[in-house]
């Protein structure tokens, strides 16, 4: 089941170098987009005013302009501006990541790029745009302002593609509805867009918290639920209002115990949870699959999730684990 179609896309590619646009018009091939390529010695904006894509590769490096200069203009002019970009460099260091997001960049790869990871980034951006461009007006704002306020903390390194895929796939293997998962993946977006009224001083502090900077933060999801009222009819309200309540009924803000927790909200908050502990971030290193999938063992047994719930996800990343090994080989 394709929620979101992201067959028939068009990807600009470009770059100076020869072998690198070759090896990527191929691999974008293989999976079926259309491609065209240029080596960005003529003016870029026209190019992608001419070509008018879904997506542009664009390499950091050229030896007339900075690809970071280059994707600030394609956002900032209004012919352009909802193109979406992927960089493409020698580094993601923290420097680069930053520029990435001051640019407008919806993503940033290293050079040479690994075919697996370059094919699961476009087709979940290409995903994100059909998405973004299903929304109403009302909609449109609320996912930017989420994306402006998640890349505050230059925090998610790959921003919502990692838990909006996983979204997507733990849906479909729980065979929830084609609406759950649109809500799930809505929840992936706006979840935290009441972090909006939490002090970066509060958000961003990385020693321990005090007990007034905790109900601070524990009111994003209330101020998050008031943000989403336009959205009221969708469903993802429970999903924003309870992500972080508890089976034991130790969560907050309704301390509901159980089944009483909206089951779309149990489903997110585990995928929330174990995306995080899989990711990396400034202040930790991504654990493993395995280390994740352990930590939602321990938080079952201490009675904070339902324990269904997380060995059926278990099975589902295990299951998945195997499925990407093969394709692999
Ligand atoms: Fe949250």
């Amino acid at each position: 089941m394709n929620i979101f179609k992201s067959d028939s896309a068009k990807i600009l590619v470009v770059d100076n170098n020869l072998y690198s646009r070759t090896q990527m018009l191929d691999l974008l091939s293989l999976d079926g987009y259309q491609v065209v390529e240029t080596d960005g010695n003529s003016d870029i904006i026209t190019q992608v005013v001419r070509n008018n894509p879904d997506l542009v590769l664009l390499d950091v490096m050229m030896p007339y302009t900075d690809g970071f200069e280059v994707c600030k203009h394609i956002k900032q002019d209004r012919r352009t501006c909802l193109t979406r970009i992927i960089l493409t460099g020698v580094s993601d260091d923290r420097k680069s990541r930053l520029r990435c997001i001051e640019s407008g960049g919806d993503d940033l790869l290293v050079k040479p790029l690994d075919r697996l990871l370059l094919s699961a980034r476009v087709r979940s951006i290409i995903e994100q745009k059909r998405l973004y461009e299903g929304l109403d007006q009302t909609e449109q704002l609320l996912f930017s302002i989420a994306t402006a306020i998640e890349s505050r903390s230059c925090d998610r390194r790959h921003s919502f593609a990692e838990l909006i895929s996983l979204a997507k796939s733990f849906g479909e293997y729980l065979e929830l509805s084609k609406e759950d998962i649109k809500n799930l993946v809505y929840a992936a977006y706006l979840h935290d867009i009441g972090t909006v009224a939490v002090p970066d001083s509060v958000l961003l502090k990385k020693g321990k918290l005090t007990d007034s900077e905790r109900e601070t933060i524990e009111k994003h999801v209330l101020v998050g639920e008031k943000i989403c009222q336009p959205l009221k009819g969708r469903g993802i309200l429970p999903i924003i209002r309870h992500h972080h309540e508890r089976w034991d009924g130790s969560g907050y803000p309704d301390s509901l115990k159980g089944n009483e927790i909206p089951w779309l909200a149990q489903i997110f908050q585990i995928l929330d949870i174990y995306e995080a502990l899989i990711s990396e971030r400034p202040y930790k290193k991504p654990l493993t699959p395995t280390e994740a999938l352990d930590i939602l063992a321990e938080e079952a047994a201490k009675g904070w999730r339902n324990s269904k719930l997380v060995g059926k996800f278990t099975a589902f990343i295990n299951a998945s684990q195997i499925v990407s090994e093969v394709g692999m080989r």
